[in-house]
């Protein structure tokens, strides 16, 4: 084949997506919106990527990944599908609503589904299903219907817990494999203890990103938010903790002044 002709079939490559925010390297990113922060990793997370959003309780996972999804809703029109499973649709709203994220400014771009209230108004054959079957099931299907690019899990430990997983390195594993043919952008909320290692059942290493939030102490009576990119694939990132300020609906990350 000549070089023209060469060039041709790669300068139509990938022939189905046009290729969006071409300028970032490594390909297209979906930005956290926190701001400070998609600039110390090219521009934000991998399209496609699997991430956990990791971190103790109150370290405010729920909150970053919410208004991620709300960002992009309002920015670009992009759609997300956000599971809530620790807590209610109702109570979710309400949280975010005094984090200045009115959900009818982004109407139907984020839509958020209690799996506990979704299976309870099953039918009786369905009942039956696990958790993980109706997660599946309801992704997959507002996908065929509304193709949202973002899914949000919250929680995995939850669903880990509510679907009995027999073998959990094995189910998990079959999970993300999942999600990854689904074709999105999955951002897993999940619990991690202190400084302790991530992931005991391997979801450390199967995931393609790793964003750690945290509480420090600072002195006797002061403790900061903080935040850490541990790990994104295809991505130059930056490894530093930063302090996450959030202030009237605005999150930004700033360098940690050491006292
Ligand atoms: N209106 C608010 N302004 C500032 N911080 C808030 C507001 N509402 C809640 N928070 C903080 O957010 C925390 C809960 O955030 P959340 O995202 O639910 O955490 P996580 O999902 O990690 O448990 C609360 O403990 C509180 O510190
Ligand atoms: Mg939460």
């Amino acid at each position: 084949m000549p070089r023209s002709e060469e060039f041709k079939e790669w300068s139509n490559f990938p022939p189905s997506k046009p290729m969006k925010g071409k300028d970032a390297p490594g390909g297209p990113r979906v930005k956290t919106y926190v701001e400070g922060l998609d600039e110390k990793m090219e521009g934000g997370i991998p399209e496609g990527n699997l991430v956990l959003m990791a971190g103790e309780a109150g370290t405010m996972k729920s909150s970053v990944t919410y208004h991620m999804a709300y960002q992009n809703a309002l920015k670009e029109g992009r759609r997300t599908l956000y599971i809530t499973m620790e807590q209610s649709r109702q109570s979710l709203i309400r949280n975010m609503e005094g984090l200045g994220m009115k959900a009818d400014a982004v109407g139907d771009k984020v839509s958020i589904v209690d799996i506990g209230l979704l299976r309870k108004n099953l039918g009786k054959e369905l009942q039956t299903n696990s958790w993980l079957e109706i997660v599946k099931m309801y992704a997959q299907n507002m996908k065929d219907s509304s193709g949202y690019e973002v899914l949000i899990l919250d929680s995995l430990p939850v669903l880990e817990t509510l679907s009995d997983f027999k073998n959990p390195r094995v189910d998990l594993f079959q999970f993300y494999e999942w999600l990854r043919e689904l074709g999105v952008t999955s951002l897993l909320v999940t619990e991690v203890k202190g400084d302790a290692g991530f992931g005991t059942r391997g979801e450390d290493y199967l995931a393609d990103g790793i964003i750690h939030l945290m509480m420090a102490k600072v002195n006797e009576e002061t403790v900061q938010r903080r935040l850490r990119i541990v790990k994104m694939r295809s991505t130059n990132h930056s490894t530093n903790l930063f302090s996450l300020i959030v202030d009237k609906g605005n999150f930004r990350v700033a360098r940690v002044i050491s006292t």
